[in-house]
């Protein structure tokens, strides 16, 4: 792609737009090698606002029929507290740009619950998540999108909060004192036996960040980002100029 500059596993581009474009294209890519060695394709969202461009791209002309749609699983790395109709859900902003305009079948798409009791809906997801993937240790998703805060958390593993420690569940209700309210999220070790990694960052916001995540100094409490090393070698990240102007 034009303009794009490679830092080891960090792709630089132009822009959002190609970013997201990446992003689609690195979908397609895990999703068919996926679906034709395993007949399936499991992949966990991010939310937010970055991956909204991706996820719209996907369910353009351009890209929908690329994807054996009815092969893929959908799941989520984390979810906010509140109610599926919400602007604040991460499932409402994907079934909006993606679920809702592709033939996913509806028992494919593995929602976190955020509306109701957060410590009961972290243990239905541990349970939906281990009837899909047990007897492995833990899901090793095809592939894990996940995004960067100004703070340097992903998925809702903030900094210095009970989930960054956590060796054995799956899924954890995080209180995050910052919001004055829990997150639902997977764990690092769920997020680190996935196949294939991706972040995506975009914008000045993360600009001041991003050179302390990827350098060499390592501080995973206070950046949680780094809590990310899969046991597949290293993730990858693709970001735009803006987010990429201290590196
Ligand atoms: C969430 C996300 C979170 C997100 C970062 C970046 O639920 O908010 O999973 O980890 O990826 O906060 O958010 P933006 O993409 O909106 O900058």
């Amino acid at each position: 792609m034009e303009g794009t500059r490679t830092a080891g596993n960090v792709k630089i581009f132009e822009n959002p737009q190609q970013v997201a474009r990446a992003g689609a294209d690195l979908f397609v890519s895990t999703a068919k090698s996926s679906i034709s060695d395993r007949g399936l394709f499991t992949v966990a969202l991010a939310g937010g606002s970055t991956p909204r461009l991706m996820y719209e791209l996907l369910s353009t002309e351009e890209y929908r029929d690329l994807v054996d749609w009815p092969r893929v699983h959908i799941f989520f790395g984390d979810e906010r507290c509140v109610e599926p109709t919400d602007p604040e859900s991460n499932y409402r902003m994907a079934d909006e740009a993606m679920l809702s305009r592709l033939p996913i079948p509806s028992y494919n798409v593995h929602r976190i619950l955020g509306e109701g009791d957060a410590v009961a809906n972290a243990s239905l997801y541990e349970d939906d998540l281990r009837t899909f993937f047990e007897p492995a240790p833990f899901p090793n998703f095809d592939l894990v999108l996940l995004g960067m805060g100004p703070d340097g958390h992903t998925a809702s593993l903030f900094p210095g909060t009970p989930a960054l420690n956590e060796k054995k569940m799956w899924v954890f209700a995080n209180w995050v004192e910052k919001l004055g309210s829990y997150r639902l999220t997977v764990t690092p070790p769920v997020i680190n036996h996935a196949a294939n990694i991706v972040f995506l960052v975009t914008g000045e916001s993360k600009a001041e960040r991003l050179p302390e995540v990827l350098g060499s100094v390592r501080d995973p409490q206070r950046l949680p980002c780094q809590l990310i090393q899969p046991l597949s070698g290293s993730p990858l990240w693709f970001v735009d100029k803006e987010a990429a102007q201290g590196l």
